[in-house]
């Protein structure tokens, strides 16, 4: 069961029926159809609450409940969904008293057309779906009848979509609650029969598999080794920590076909991830052919924002001050040499063993990393 502080696990095989059935009911309501009125890539609940404010009836009930975090009278609700309230909230999904009915920090959205329960935008997320979930699934491309790997699954939404194009789809995630979670996304989109979750660290729980795709949104951010940040995130000094643990894996795990997408983003000098010169070795030495597509240069010396929210987010899990936070980071990133961050989209696939480099990158006012 998943409780309000979000440490234990669902028990989702026993609400599987009720979850078809919610999301057949919410197909119905229409609450499917409001949520792809919104951009996908950002949570932007300001918005989310305008609009609801602007719906009237059962619509606005399902909006304040399953987006905007607010306690509802469970008799607002439409019966088919009031129906299966007691094996959700069984299973830990939703809590109920006194009438009312709401989540435990959690968020029902739609992305791609998948139901995903993840969690409430927070500083420190267990239940991670944020602008480079989606950054990776708008690049994936799996094998039609294959078996798919999703390394760092979270809540599933790559995992989900690989299921559209494979046969099997394999989705590996260490921290238990967002495996159940996952394990929860799957049963409600009824995907059961063709997807499973392994709670373990990256490729320890395949072990001797081999996959036509591998895919990945790893944690991504650059942060000091002796820094406090989200698990979920902290990727290692220079970024690519995890996705060096991921690579390391290939030889053995993709099949002769396949191919691995990852997204992330590296310290770079401005023009050249820190990382080039390691992946031009790597390529070479496994016989693979890596493309790193970069779409940004974002700035991260002490004076950008891009460091400054660093800070603000480790000061806020580990309550050190912001500004003492900054000069670690900047001491830091500037003794690795990076200037700035490079978002990518990484491929990897067998081949003659070369790395490249393809910088998409644009001079840009706006906060988007992963598109130009
Ligand atoms: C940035 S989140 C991505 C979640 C999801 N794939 C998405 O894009 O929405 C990274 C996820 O990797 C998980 N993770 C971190 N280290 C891991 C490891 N060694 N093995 C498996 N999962 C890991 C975290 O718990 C977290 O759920």
């Amino acid at each position: 069961m998943l409780s309000s502080a979000l440490e234990v696990d669902i028990d989702e095989a026993a609400v599987a029926a009720d979850l078809r059935e919610l999301a057949a009911a919410l197909d119905r309501s229409g609450y499917g159809e409001i949520l792809t009125c919104f951009l996908p890539q950002k949570a932007q609940a300001h918005v989310w609450a305008q609009t609801a404010a602007k719906i009237d009836g059962p619509l606005r009930t399902l909006m304040e409940l399953f987006l905007l975090g607010r306690a509802v009278p469970q008799d607002d609700l439409p019966s088919r969904i009031a129906d299966v309230l007691p094996g959700l909230a069984s299973a830990g999904l939703v809590q109920t008293g006194q009438g009312a009915v709401w989540l435990p920090n959690l968020i029902l959205l739609r992305p791609m057309g998948q139901w995903l329960w993840c969690q409430r935008p927070h500083p420190s997320p267990t239940m991670y779906f944020g602008d480079d979930s989606l950054a990776l699934v708008h690049r994936m491309v799996t094998h039609r009848g294959g078996h798919a790997l999703d390394l760092c699954a979270g809540p599933g939404v790559q995992a989900l979509t690989a299921a559209l194009r494979s046969e099997r789809v394999t989705a590996v995630e260490i921290n238990p609650v967002a495996a159940a979670l996952c394990r929860t996304n799957i049963a409600m989109n009824d995907l059961t029969d063709r997807m499973d979750v392994r709670l373990g660290d990256l490729y320890d729980v395949v072990r001797g598999e081999v996959f036509d795709d591998i895919v990945s949104n790893p944690p991504l951010l650059p942060v000091p080794e002796d820094v406090q940040f989200a698990f979920v995130g902290d990727g290692g000094r220079d970024g690519f920590d995890v996705s060096w643990t991921i690579l390391d894996g290939l030889p053995e795990h993709l099949s002769d076909r396949g191919a691995c997408r990852i997204v992330g983003c590296v310290l770079s000098d401005g023009y050249v991830p820190v990382v080039m010169n390691g992946l031009g070795d790597w390529a070479a030495k496994h016989d693979f052919d890596v493309l790193l597509t970069v779409t940004a240069h974002v700035e991260a010396d002490r004076d950008s924002s891009f460091l400054r929210s660093m800070s603000l987010m480790s000061s806020a899990i580990s309550g050190e001050p912001a500004d003492r936070l900054l000069e670690r980071y900047a001491a830091d990133y500037a003794e690795l040499g990076g200037s700035h961050v490079a978002f990518y989209e990484l491929c990897a696939r067998r081949g003659g063993g070369s790395a490249r480099l393809a910088d998409v990158s644009a001079t840009k006012r706006s906060a988007e990393v992963w598109f130009v």
